[in-house]
């Protein structure tokens, strides 16, 4: 009975034979063997370096990130190459792709244990990740594509975690943006943490800025009138 089930797992995962390659395939069928989702849905993004797709998980959904081996591999050893965290690592590719998806995922399960809005990571096998499906009935929104109706309240919510990310999970998002923030039901869920850097990295503070002056340019469109550097210090130092 197990063995007639698992074969039809098989037939359906082979027709994303035209879509993966077949380690990924491989990784594909190995997560869903062991229970992490039962079969993916549909594609929410298919990007340049990753294609995110919804799969099912008994009654609910979960989100399937896949690095495409393809990624641009050199930008993604330059970022973790100057994090701590990385010394040593290789310029291998496919080990820098691999080591990529387990720094999202590492980044994810920090950030929350330090109680910051972002998906719970769940599983993540070489250039895989699975996460937590944020939205109701499918994926959340992305900002850009969905005002909040209160831009004061979301905003507020939304810098109160990124200063949460710096003080108590001790990183710096490294590319926030209206695109890598989910609008969930009027709450924000920042998403996309690969990036994310420990703050001892060099040059943190000019990140830090970054990221903040892009939320601020973005919400200052709803005549907001917030002042980016006075934000930034409001995130580096402690009341
Ligand atoms: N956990 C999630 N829940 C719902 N939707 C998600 C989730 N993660 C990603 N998405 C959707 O997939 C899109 C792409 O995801 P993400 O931003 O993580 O990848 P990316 O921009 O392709 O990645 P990268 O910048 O690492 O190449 C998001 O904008 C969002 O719409
Ligand atoms: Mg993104």
């Amino acid at each position: 009975m197990a063995k007639q089930k698992e074969l039809t797992r098989a037939e359906r995962f082979k027709s994303y034979e035209h879509v993966f390659d077949h380690g990924t395939l491989r990784g594909l069928f190995k997560l869903s063997s062991q229970g992490y989702f039962d079969e993916l849905k549909s594609p929410i993004k298919m990007g340049k370096e990753a294609s995110v797709f919804s799969a099912t998980k008994d009654d609910g959904l979960v989100c399937v990130k896949i690095y495409r081996i393809a990624a641009n591999f050199k930008k993604m050893f330059d970022y973790m190459a100057a994090d701590s965290r990385y010394v040593g690592l290789k310029k291998n590719k496919m080990a820098i792709i691999y080591a990529w998806a387990r720094k999202e995922y590492r980044n994810l399960l920090r950030a929350r244990s330090s109680g910051v809005k972002v998906p719970k990571p769940i599983a993540v096998f070489k250039n895989i990740l699975v996460m937590e499906m944020i939205g109701n009935n499918g994926a959340a929104p992305q900002l850009n594509n969905s005002y909040p109706k209160d831009p004061k309240k979301f905003y507020e919510n939304l810098i109160s975690n990124v200063k949460k990310l710096y003080q108590d999970a001790n990183l710096i998002h490294g590319d926030l943006s209206a695109f890598n923030i989910l609008n969930d039901n009027q709450t924000p869920v920042m998403i996309d943490m690969s990036h994310a850097v420990d703050f001892q990295y060099p040059n943190n503070k000019e990140l830090l800025e970054r990221d903040i002056k892009i939320i601020v340019n973005y919400f200052n469109k709803f005549n907001l009138k917030i002042d980016y550097k006075k934000e930034v210090e409001k995130c580096i130092h402690k009341k």
